[in-house]
């Protein structure tokens, strides 16, 4: 299963300094580009996740974080649910910054901190949900992700992963490819002057383990009741699963 590729980069190291890189380029538009470029479905999408693990944000205490936070908007849609702080990690930098500007003027904000999906500054079975939006496809090894998930959540704990994938029927499938593969490459070009990254975006969806393969996976590290659902025709698809109690 190993990790995204992104092309030049020759190992996991490259791979992630690349995504970081990349990520740090877009920052300053990376919100408007994407609510444009989803039609704003994206907050959507969000909402569905927010709601799906809703019976862990009830929980008196607990202790949610949300890795590969970007600038926040899950994070933020989590905390607006969660009665205890939410806690929200990434590795970049300056998406973390546009996060805090955002956030500035909230009275309830997310706790915020620079850290790498694969190796959390976490105890074991720490944490009662982990979630990730749009941010696992761009690890550099999957597998070490899933297990990084898995090692922070305490037993009945549960981990939600929201991604892009590849849409099951083949004319939807072929539509979206244009769009993804021809449009979002131009408009995301001129919104935040790099291309390079909204290349990058349909390549590393077509390279993304499809949603029962990730299911799979998860259930090899050790999740059960391992389950998803697809959004907007498969665009999107959310995965959960629990840490056994
Ligand atoms: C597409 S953005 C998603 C941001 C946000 N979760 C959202 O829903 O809009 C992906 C994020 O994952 C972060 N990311 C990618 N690999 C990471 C890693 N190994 N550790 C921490 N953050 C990572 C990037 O820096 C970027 O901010």
């Amino acid at each position: 299963m190993k990790g995204t590729s992104p092309v030049g980069a020759r190992n996991e190291q490259e791979a992630a300094a690349w995504v970081r890189a990349m990520f740090g380029r877009v920052a300053h538009r990376y919100d408007l580009a994407n609510h444009l470029l989803s039609f704003h479905i994206d907050r959507l999408w969000r909402a569905r996740t927010v709601r799906r693990v809703r019976p862990i944000l009830e929980r008196p205490g607990a202790r949610v974080l949300d890795i590969c936070c970007g600038t926040g908007d899950l994070a933020v849609a989590l905390q607006r649910v969660c009665p205890s702080p939410v806690m929200g990690s990434d590795f970049c930098h300056p998406m973390l910054v546009a996060a805090r500007g955002k956030m500035a003027r909230q009275r309830t904000a997310p706790q915020l901190f620079e850290a790498d999906a694969l190796r959390l500054p976490l105890g074991d079975a720490s944490v009662d949900l982990v979630t990730v939006a749009f941010g696992f496809r761009n690890l550099a090894n999957y597998e070490d992700g899933l297990r990084e998930m898995r090692r922070v959540l305490r037993p009945g704990g549960m981990a939600a992963i929201l991604e892009f994938s590849q849409p099951p029927h083949a004319l939807f499938a072929a539509l979206y490819g244009f769009y993804s593969g021809r449009v979002l490459p131009w408009i995301g070009g001129l919104l935040t002057g790099s291309r390079d990254a909204y290349r990058y975006l349909p390549e590393s969806i077509r390279k993304f383990p499809n949603a029962p393969a990730l299911a799979e996976d998860m259930r090899r590290v050790g999740f059960t009741n391992v389950s998803y659902q697809r959004f907007t025709g498969g665009i999107v698809v959310l995965h959960v699963g629990e840490a056994a109690g």
